[in-house]
């Protein structure tokens, strides 16, 4: 008798363009202080903003984050010309012109973004919104800038409960100013023994 050929392992299609979390983290962890501030990044003018923010078409961020960059008007820095997508069950689209509000579905929806042609999409924050999307397995990249501060409060980069994924290394970059630059791959889940 001969053996049966296995049938082709399945492998998750690579997406049109990658949801890629960067963000300025302390060394234990946070995103901004108690008050939501970010006075504690320190300059570095190795880094090349304008090229940073070319690499992407589309901004993603949490309601929480993109509050204080509506009211200090900082939503036109890097990003004029580009699409912005507020995830939030409580904002209304209507008060909020060319913005684009995701209040329901947040998987269809995300997942739909990621399938469309274009450049990369910067999942700009915050960690609640990322959370939800490492648990929807919709997030390709990570991407802390770490920051050579301890702050011992504030936003974490990723709010509790447990969850664990691996990360694959692909690039790290230090500078001048004690910024460690790291990205990496998400992998899959692992099954749980
Ligand atoms: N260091 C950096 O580079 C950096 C970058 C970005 C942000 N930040 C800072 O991080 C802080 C905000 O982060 P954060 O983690 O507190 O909040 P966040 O993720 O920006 O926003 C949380 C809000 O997003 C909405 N949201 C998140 N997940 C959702 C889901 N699954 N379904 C529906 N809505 C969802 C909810 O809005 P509703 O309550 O309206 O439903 C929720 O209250 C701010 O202080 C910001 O300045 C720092």
């Amino acid at each position: 008798m001969t053996p049966k050929a296995k049938p082709p392992r399945k492998t998750a299609a690579k997406p049109a363009r990658r949801i890629r979390y960067h963000v300025a983290c302390s060394l234990d962890g946070y995103i901004a202080d108690e008050d939501g501030g970010a006075d504690w990044i320190v300059d570095e003018p190795g880094i090349d903003f304008k090229e940073l923010f070319a690499q992407f078409d589309t901004f993603l961020m949490g309601r929480l984050t993109y509050e204080p960059m509506m009211r200090m008007n900082t939503t036109g820095m890097g990003m004029s010309g580009k699409e912005v997508v507020v995830v939030s069950r409580t904002l209304r689209p209507a008060d909020h012109p060319g913005v684009t509000i995701i209040s329901h579905d947040l998987e269809g929806r995300v997942r739909e973004l990621r399938e469309r042609p274009g450049k990369d999409i910067w999942l700009f924050g915050g960690g609640e919104l990322f959370r939800s999307l490492l648990e929807l397995g919709l997030v390709d990249t990570v991407e802390p800038a770490i920051i050579p501060v301890v702050l011992g409060a504030g936003r974490p980069f990723l709010p509790g409960p447990e969850i664990q994924r691996y990360l694959t290394l692909t690039t790290h970059r230090a500078y001048p100013s004690g910024i460690v630059w790291l990205e990496y791959e998400v992998q899959a889940p692992k099954a749980r023994r």
